[in-house]
């Protein structure tokens, strides 16, 4: 697939997309966001893909929002939309997929660039990394699902005071409160992706996806996670990778997974 705003490359079961408009700090304009869905789509059918990173271009910006310049005349009814069509399209897409998302924050994440990176499963920072939700300064609010995500990950009290004061935390900050894992040197912070791919790559995929929806299932309305737990517990018994991952034990050897 040929992109205009967006670098897919693929090697070892890694995929590694780059957001590359760095003129505009990586600004999410509409057809980023197609892209990046289309993208996102194909790499969760490609089986040679395990494990995926998203990052920016450049050494300023993850992600500086959204386009502003796209959205400043919307009508409401436009707004909400916007903020809809985004969400269904990429963000709880990427949530749902079935393979581990990191997001290598290696600059600016603000806005739906922050949303961006809190919809992935976990994210890392470079040390010169700034993140926040500078909405309200705009006179909007996140709506890429960053009033929900934000609380999930740095509890209530924290997000209320990062979106109403719009301001911008450094990399050891979100750290402290548990918005990245890791933070490094900007030249370290891909090889870091790589280190964590390579030992989720390890595992079993068919049990990593199945955690993920567990995990998941506590953040869905009318869902119960432990029930979600219990199915999809029981389902891991009826698959290769865990025949061999349970073999592989018994006879003190590395597992090799099938993948199914
Ligand atoms: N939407 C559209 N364009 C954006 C953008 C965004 N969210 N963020 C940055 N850009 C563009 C700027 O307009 C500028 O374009 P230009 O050179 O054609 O004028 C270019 O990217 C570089 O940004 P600039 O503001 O000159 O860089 P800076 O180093 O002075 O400031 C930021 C960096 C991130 C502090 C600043 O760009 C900013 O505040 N961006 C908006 C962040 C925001 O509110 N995001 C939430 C959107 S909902």
């Amino acid at each position: 697939m040929n992109f205009n705003n967006i670098l897919v490359e693929k090697e070892n079961g890694l995929a590694k997309i780059t957001i590359n408009r760095p003129k505009k700090l990586n600004a999410l304009n509409k057809e980023t966001i197609e892209e990046l869905s289309a993208s996102f789509e194909a790499l969760e059918e490609d089986a040679t893909v395990k494990v995926l990173v998203i990052t920016g271009s450049g050494e300023k910006a993850f992600v500086a929002g959204a386009d502003i310049s796209e959205f400043a005349n919307f009508s409401v009814d436009e707004g909400g939309f916007l903020a809809k069509k985004g969400q269904e399209m990429l963000f709880d897409f990427i949530e749902n997929l079935s393979k581990p998302v990191i997001a290598a924050v290696n600059g600016f994440a603000l806005g739906g660039g922050l949303e961006l990176a809190m919809a992935c499963h976990f994210r890392i920072a470079s040390e010169n990394a700034k993140m926040g939700l500078p909405e309200v300064s705009l006179g909007v609010i996140p709506g890429y699902g960053g009033t929900q995500r934000l609380p999930q990950l740095v509890g209530k009290g924290k997000a209320m005071e990062l979106i109403m004061t719009a301001g911008m935390i450094s990399a050891e900050e979100a750290k402290a409160c548990g918005l990245v894992n890791h933070v490094v040197p900007l030249e370290e912070l891909l090889l870091l992706a790589e280190k964590l791919a390579n030992k989720m790559m390890r595992n079993s995929s068919v049990a990593i996806g199945a955690a993920i929806r567990a995990v998941n299932a506590n953040f869905e309305d009318g869902i119960n996670g432990y029930e979600v737990e219990i199915a999809e517990f029981g389902e891991c018994f009826g698959t290769e990778d865990f025949t061999e991952g349970t073999t592989a034990f018994l006879e003190k050897r590395k597992a090799n997974f099938p993948g199914s």
